[in-house]
C-alpha cells in the first residue's frame, strides 16, 4: 500500500487543484466573507498574490463593483447552494464553482474552484467576429443595391448642375457635395463587394508588371501631395498571370493607400517589388517606412470595421484578403512600430479551374 507521508499527501491535494485554475476557501465571520485558503498556478501567474487574498475580505482586493457581485454568489453558497459564475481578473477569464461544506445542516466553509477559460473566450470572440461578417454580408447585399441606383442619379444630376451654374459659392458647395457623394459611392461599392464577391470575379490573362505601373500612375497624384515617391522594382522578367485585373488593382490601390496614409510628409518612399517565386507563383511586396504597427494592431488588421483613422471604413484590408483568397493566394503583413510596414502577396500564375 502507498504510504501517505507528507509529500505524497501534498501531491494528492495538489491533484484537487484544477490545472490552469485555483482552489480557494472562505468562511463567514462578522457578516463578512474571509478567505482562508487559495492556491493554484492561476493565482501564482495572476496579478493577485496569495498574501493579498488569505485572511482578507473581497473588498480588500477587488474593486467595489466586482466585490459586490461576488458577494452575492458567496451569500447563496453560504445558504447551502452550489453556485457557478464567470469572472475576470486582469484580463484572465475564469469560471468558478462554489461548493458549501455542511456539518449538521450548517455551512461551515465554502470551497471554490476556478478554471482559466481565457482561450475559450478568445475563440468565442473570433466566432462572434465571423458572425458579424456574415451579418455584414447579408445587410450589405440588401442595402448597397438599394442605395446604388438613387446615388447614381444624384451624382449625375449634381454634375449637370455644376456644369450649368456660374455662381462661385454654389460651385464650392457642389464640389463638397461631389466629394461626399464619392465617399458614399466608394463605401457602397465596398459593401457590394462584400455581398457578392464571387459573381464580380472576371478572370483573364494579364501582364502584372503593366498592371502595377498602371496602379502607381493612378495613385501618384495622391502620393505627390504628400511628397511621397512610389518606386517600382521588378526583379523578374515580365510576368503574365491569370487574375481579375480590376480586383487585383483594387487590392494594390487599398494597400498603397494605407501606406500613403501611414507615411508622414517627409519624402520617404513606398517601394513595390514584383518577383517570380517559383514556376507557378509570383509575389508582390509593398513596403513603406510609415508609422508601423504594434503586434496588437497587426492581429486585428483584417477585422471588418477595424480602423484607427477618423475617416476610415476599416473594410479595405478585409476586402484585400477576400480578393486574394478568391485568387487562391495569400496576404501577410510584417510591421514594426516606428519603422514601417510590408505587405506580402503571393499569387498563383494560373488559377485552378480557370484556364
Ligand atoms: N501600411 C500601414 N501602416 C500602418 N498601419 C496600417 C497600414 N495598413 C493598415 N494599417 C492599419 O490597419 C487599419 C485597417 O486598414 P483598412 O482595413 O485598410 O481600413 P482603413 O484604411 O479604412 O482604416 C488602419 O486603420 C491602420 O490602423
Ligand atoms: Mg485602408
Amino acid at each position: 500500500m502507498e504510504k501517505y507521508d507528507k509529500r505524497t499527501l501534498d501531491n494528492h491535494y495538489r491533484d484537487l487543484i484544477p490545472r490552469n485554475g485555483f482552489l480557494f476557501k472562505f468562511i463567514k465571520k462578522d457578516n463578512d466573507f474571509i478567505h482562508t485558503f487559495v492556491e493554484g498556478d492561476f493565482i501564482t501567474n495572476s496579478i493577485t498574490p496569495t498574501a493579498m487574498v488569505i485572511g482578507k475580505k473581497l473588498t480588500d482586493f477587488l474593486p467595489m463593483e466586482q466585490a459586490n457581485r461576488k458577494r452575492r454568489f458567496y451569500e447563496i453558497a453560504w445558504h447551502g447552494e452550489t453556485v457557478n459564475y464567470e469572472g475576470e481578473v486582469g484580463g484572465i477569464h475564469y469560471v468558478a464553482s462554489l461548493n458549501p461544506l455542511m456539518v449538521d445542516g450548517e455551512v461551515t466553509e465554502v470551497i471554490g474552484t476556478a478554471i482559466d477559460i481565457t482561450d475559450k473566450k478568445r475563440n468565442e470572440n473570433k466566432i462572434r467576429e465571423l458572425e458579424k461578417l456574415a451579418v455584414v454580408g447579408e445587410l450589405a447585399a440588401g442595402i448597397a443595391h438599394e442605395i446604388r441606383n438613387p446615388l447614381t442619379s444624384i451624382i449625375g444630376f449634381t454634375q449637370i448642375i455644376s456644369e450649368k451654374i456660374d455662381d462661385a459659392t454654389i460651385h464650392e458647395y457642389l464640389g463638397i457635395m461631389m466629394r461626399e457623394l464619392d465617399r458614399i459611392n466608394s463605401i457602397v461599392n465596398e459593401f457590394m463587394f462584400i455581398a457578392k464577391p464571387d459573381e464580380t470575379m472576371k478572370v483573364s490573362t494579364n501582364h502584372i508588371n503593366e498592371l502595377i505601373i498602371h496602379v502607381i500612375k493612378f495613385m501618384e497624384p495622391q502620393s505627390n501631395l504628400k511628397g511621397i515617391r512610389i518606386i517600382f522594382e521588378s526583379q523578374a522578367e515580365a510576368i503574365t498571370a491569370i487574375c481579375d485585373h480590376n480586383l487585383l488593382k483594387q487590392v494594390l490601390i487599398n494597400l498603397i493607400q494605407n501606406s500613403i496614409e501611414a507615411t508622414d510628409e517627409n519624402g520617404e518612399e513606398i517601394k513595390i517589388t514584383l518577383e517570380r517565386v517559383s514556376a507557378d507563383q509570383y509575389a508582390i511586396h509593398i513596403r513603406d517606412k510609415g508609422t508601423g504597427m504594434t503586434s496588437d494592431r497587426q492581429q486585428r488588421l483584417f477585422e471588418p470595421f477595424y480602423t484607427t483613422k477618423e475617416k476610415g471604413t476599416g473594410l479595405g484590408l478585409m476586402i484585400c484578403r477576400r480578393i486574394i483568397e478568391l485568387h487562391q493566394g495569400t496576404i501577410e503583413f510584417k510591421s514594426a512600430l516606428g519603422a514601417g510596414t510590408e505587405a506580402a502577396i503571393r499569387l498563383p500564375i494560373k488559377i485552378e479551374s480557370c484556364e
